[in-house]
């Protein structure tokens, strides 16, 4: 059956990903993003979700153009110049809740219903090269899940997030295959012993949208291989 997807964050990396495999499996896809890139297919929507003017008339357009949604994925991250706990705050917190609010009458009445928003595992555990409002954020994705599986269940819209580790997407693809000592160093964190691809955690997300997960709400999946089951002091050797 083919669906129609928006993928907030879909012009790169692990959004781009997703939004290629749902084309090449027959979906309509939308894509969001601040740029346009002629290899992507389906439609692309230009917005700055930093923009509030632009993020709330978004999806009317997306509506008038592809029809009304199945499901929406959001993957964006604050990227660019600037102060990085605003733009983290407004990327991926305030535009995430006003287009969650915003999709109500957009969804197909027999559709998918669902919603999924990318955190990390930065939600719970800290990287300290990392920056303070990326952990903010992502904290928060998972608890927006849970405010807005909550607040929209009753009207059959299911929310849930996902929490992926480092993966590895198409565009460092090529790097981690010059460094193979980094590729081993860090599969022996799983248990898995092997690092995560884009594929692993798209796969989660198209789960997560489907029917297959109809009475999954507000949770947030951790795709992490078991990197975080095991005590770190366990670890040593
Ligand atoms: N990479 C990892 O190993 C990893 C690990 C754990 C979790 N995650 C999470 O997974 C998600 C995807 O990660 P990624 O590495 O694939 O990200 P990415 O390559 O940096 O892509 C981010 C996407 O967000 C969009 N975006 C950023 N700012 C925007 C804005 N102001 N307005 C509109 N769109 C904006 C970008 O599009 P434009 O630049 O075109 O605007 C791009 O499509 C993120 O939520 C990230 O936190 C990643």
């Amino acid at each position: 059956m083919t669906r129609h997807y928006v993928v907030v964050g879909g012009s790169r990396g692990l959004g781009r990903a997703f939004a290629e495999a749902a084309v090449r499996s027959g979906h309509v896809v939308s894509t969001i993003g601040r740029s346009l890139t002629d290899a992507l297919e389906g439609g692309q929507f230009p917005c700055d979700l930093t923009r509030a003017d632009q993020t709330a008339d978004v999806l009317d357009v997306i509506r008038r153009d592809q029809g009304e949604i199945d499901a929406i994925a959001f993957f964006q991250r604050f990227r660019g110049p600037g102060d990085d706990w605003e733009g983290e705050w407004q990327t991926s917190l305030t535009a995430t809740k006003t287009l969650i609010e915003h999709s109500v009458p957009h969804f197909a009445a027999n559709g998918l219903k669902s919603i999924v928003a990318v955190s990390s595992v930065n939600a719970e555990f800290i990287s300290p090269k990392l920056p303070p409002g990326y952990h903010l954020a992502k904290a928060g994705i998972v608890q927006l899940a849970k405010y807005y599986a909550c607040k929209l269940g009753p009207q059959g819209i299911r929310v849930n997030a996902v929490c992926p580790s480092t993966f590895v997407k198409p565009e460092n693809e090529a790097f981690y295959e010059s460094h193979p000592e980094i590729v081993t160093r860090l599969a022996k964190l799983s248990p898995l012993n092997r690092m995560a691809t884009y594929r692993d955690v798209v796969d989660v997300i198209f789960f997560l949208l489907s029917e297959r997960s109809a009475f999954v709400t507000g949770q947030s999946l951790t795709v992490d291989g078991g990197i975080s089951l095991q005590w770190h002091e366990h670890m040593e050797s």
